[in-house]
């Protein structure tokens, strides 16, 4: 049934623009760039991600990194983001879908960050608005769901500051920095209003 087929994409994601910011696929020469700005966040990040492996920022853990996503990409199984500050093409942080199902499902998770310096410039507002249209345009998901520790007061505010419907609780639903925490489970339908 054509409905259900997977997407396939002969050519990679395009570059998204959003509100004042742009998203592309991570590339080998955005290494240092991001490498830099994980660095400078470590205290801001690393209480609501899975635990960093120690070779995290090193080039050859990146280089890995973006052959999955382009793997992963090509598999039609998760799509990765840099997100780009348009006026100066600062980059200010990172949006993965993840998780995707086809057949009767259609759904996808989306995770998020920002470099501790860019939080709350409304940058993650813009870029989870101008990637919804994607997800539900071209990607043709039905559904997309993410999930935050109930502690987690910025991704709440974002989620429901972006259209996401809190539609449950998680428990011990995934190891953030090293501990099986509770989540709150949101969603947004393609048919919900924008
Ligand atoms: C969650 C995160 C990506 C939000 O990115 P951001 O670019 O700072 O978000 P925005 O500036 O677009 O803010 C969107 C809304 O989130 C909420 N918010 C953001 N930062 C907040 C904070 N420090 N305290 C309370 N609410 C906050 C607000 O409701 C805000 O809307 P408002 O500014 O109109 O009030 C960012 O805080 C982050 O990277 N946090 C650490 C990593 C993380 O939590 N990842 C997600 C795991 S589920």
């Amino acid at each position: 049934m054509a409905f259900f087929r997977n997407v396939s994409l002969s050519e990679p994601a395009p570059a998204i623009v959003g509100a004042g910011v742009s998203l592309r696929l991570p590339q080998p020469g955005d290494y240092a760039e991001w490498a830099a700005l994980r660095e400078a966040s470590r205290e801001f990040l690393t209480p609501w991600e899975p635990i960093w492996p120690s070779d995290d920022l090193t080039r050859g853990a990146f280089r890995r990194r973006i052959k999955r996503y382009v793997e992963d990409q090509r598999n039609d199984l998760a799509y990765a983001f840099l997100i780009f500050r348009s006026q100066d093409n600062a980059l200010v942080g990172g949006l993965t879908l993840a998780n995707i199902r086809r057949g009767v499902a259609q759904t996808g998770s989306i995770g998020y960050w920002v470099g501790a310096r860019f939080a709350r410039h409304g940058y993650m507002t813009a870029a989870v608005r101008a990637v919804v249209p994607y997800c539900f345009g071209a990607l043709r998901l039905h559904r997309l769901e993410a999930a935050c520790i109930p502690d987690n007061a910025a991704s709440v505010g974002l989620l429901e500051k972006t259209g996401f419907q809190r539609e449950g609780y998680a428990r011990g639903y995934l190891c953030i920095n090293g501990i099986w925490h509770d989540h709150l489970l949101y969603a947004r339908l393609a048919e919900d209003p924008k």
